[in-house]
């Protein structure tokens, strides 16, 4: 672990950012330099030696750990993707109900170092570490955050206890959970919180007949999973966080899922928003993701993998008809505030999944929701570690003008259901299951809470709003742009 200078706790802070996304936003270009920050700099300049590999730049510090890029490409569609996390919080950073003058916070995999510069940002009381493999993070970063270069998977070496861990998008990077979440344990003050916000595998579509066997995008999402399990990555495991979490000791355990529309073909301003950065997103991180895997891994040559990804931008571009979408699951636990005396499986993971539904489907199932609730809730719900479990209604966008036609359905018990209570607000009672893997819709029963419309209009074109931004390394991008060319070719 390479330390930091000390925070400077004391310093005046500045004020915290709106908690509005702005598409126009221009802070990106302040995370796009190199720039060497002093912490590191005078440390060791190892972790600039920085690997090239396939026109893509790769982390030095513990060589190889991490398969994905470091480079430009990468830390854009990082601080992109950090807008659609925010954008599916409705503006916030984390969901664990933290005091707002918290201490120390820890932020692990913290890559371009956005959450942690925009937490130190709004928790001034805060000093707020990020940890990375890479030093990718600006120099220009509030007094009260500061970053380390550390593998996070060996020992963790702290001076103080934290009140809050984050972690984010890591389900590529962390291969010992159980690990992990010990270490996170012992280094959490009592009291103190875990959040992880994990974007989950496989892909997922919501159409019945469409299989990996026709979709190279499905595809690619069996071959990451594929690969990465070669190297110890389970590309599922955010589903499997609950009797971990549990086991270790944490309780008050929360998860929620929220889907991610991959395109803009979901109903509702929001969900358009959110899929086109996810859609943009995607495009970048397909490359990310695959070209050191699929070649270090599934021995593929460069030139197959970036002429599979052709034919995956290709149907993600053209095959409108093909609603694809991801999850993402955020957790939340709580370290006893009496550490060590807890009975862990006393308590109950509460589990959500989000709507993607329109703003006022949502109202009206809320005004259901609640009409049903005063009627028939039992006195268990209002016992602590309630479960609310919002069921999920993916809903397709009709053409411009039409009404939409889905009904608001009753939510039917499903296998996740079994496991967990079937409406707001109701106990568990059963300990700590992990979230059962939700398989494609085609494989399913069908669910009543994903509603499908066959959708009758062309996706809107999208704009890739950062690509004035990209500017890879000057030699990377030459050989990259040769690939480039050859993939170009194979898209039109
Ligand atoms: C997908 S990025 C997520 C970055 C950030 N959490 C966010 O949401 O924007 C994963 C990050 O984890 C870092 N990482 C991977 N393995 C790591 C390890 N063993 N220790 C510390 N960081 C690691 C990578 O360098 C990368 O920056």
């Amino acid at each position: 672990m390479f330390a930091p200078g000390a925070n400077d706790n004391d310093a005046e802070s500045s004020s915290g950012p709106s908690l509005e996304i702005d598409t126009d936003n221009d802070r990106d270009s302040a995370f796009g330099g190199d720039n060497q920050s002093s912490y590191t700099m005078s440390v060791t300049d190892s972790v600039y030696n920085y690997k090239y590999e396939n026109g893509r730049r790769y982390h030095s510090y513990a060589e190889g750990k991490y398969p994905v890029p470091n480079d430009e490409i990468e830390k854009d569609r990082l601080d992109l993707q950090h807008h659609a996390f925010r954008l599916t919080l409705d503006g916030d950073l984390y969901r664990a109900p933290i005091p707002k003058d918290l201490q120390h916070v820890l932020d692990v995999g913290t890559g371009t170092g956005i959450w942690a510069i925009e937490f130190a940002d709004e928790h001034p009381s805060a000093a707020v570490i990020g940890t990375d493999l890479s030093p990718i993070q600006p120099t220009e970063v509030p007094p009260n955050c500061s970053f380390l270069i550390d593998d996070i998977e060996q020992e963790w070496i702290f001076h103080n206890k934290f009140d809050f861990i984050h972690t984010r998008a890591m389900v590529a990077a962390i291969k010992n959970w159980d690990a992990f979440f010990k270490q996170a344990y012992t280094n959490l003050a009592p009291g103190g919180f875990i959040e992880c916000q994990e974007i989950t595998f496989p892909a997922m579509c919501m159409d019945p007949a469409i299989t990996s066997d026709m979709s190279p995008f499905l595809r690619w999402s069996d071959l990451f999973i594929e690969a990465a399990g070669k190297i110890g990555i389970d590309g599922k495991s955010a589903h499997k966080f609950g009797p971990k979490l549990q086991e270790r000791g944490f309780t008050n355990i929360h998860s929620k899922t929220y889907k991610w529309p991959v395109g803009q073909w979901a109903k509702g301003g929001k969900m358009k928003l959110l899929g086109k950065f996810v859609f943009e997103d995607c495009m970048d991180w397909l490359p990310s993701s695959a070209l050191g895997l699929f070649t270090r891994v599934l021995g593929w040559s460069r030139e197959e993998v970036e002429v599979f990804l052709a034919s995956v931008r290709k149907e993600l571009k053209e095959e409108k008809h093909r609603h694809f979408y991801a999850r993402v699951v955020v957790w939340y636990a709580q370290k006893p505030r009496e550490a060590g005396t807890s009975d862990a499986s006393a308590y109950d993971i509460a589990k959500e999944e989000e709507s993607l539904e329109s703003d006022e489907e949502r109202t009206a199932r809320f005004r259901r929701d609640e009409a049903a609730a005063a009627a028939s809730a039992p006195e268990s719900a209002k016992s602590p570690g309630a479960l609310a479990d919002t069921t999920a209604d993916l809903s397709i966008a009709s053409p411009p003008g039409e009404i939409p036609t889905e009904a608001i359905k009753e939510p039917a018990p499903t296998t996740e259901d079994s496991l967990v209570a079937a409406s707001a607000d109701q106990e568990m009672t059963t300990p700590g299951p992990e979230i059962p893997e939700e398989t494609q819709p085609a494989q399913e029963e069908s669910k009543p809470e994903e509603t499908i419309e066959i959708p009758k209009t062309a996706e809107p074109s999208v704009t890739a709003p950062t690509d004035a931004a990209k500017t890879a390394d000057t030699e990377a991008a030459k050989t990259a742009s040769e690939v480039a060319d050859t993939a170009a070719k194979i898209d039109a």
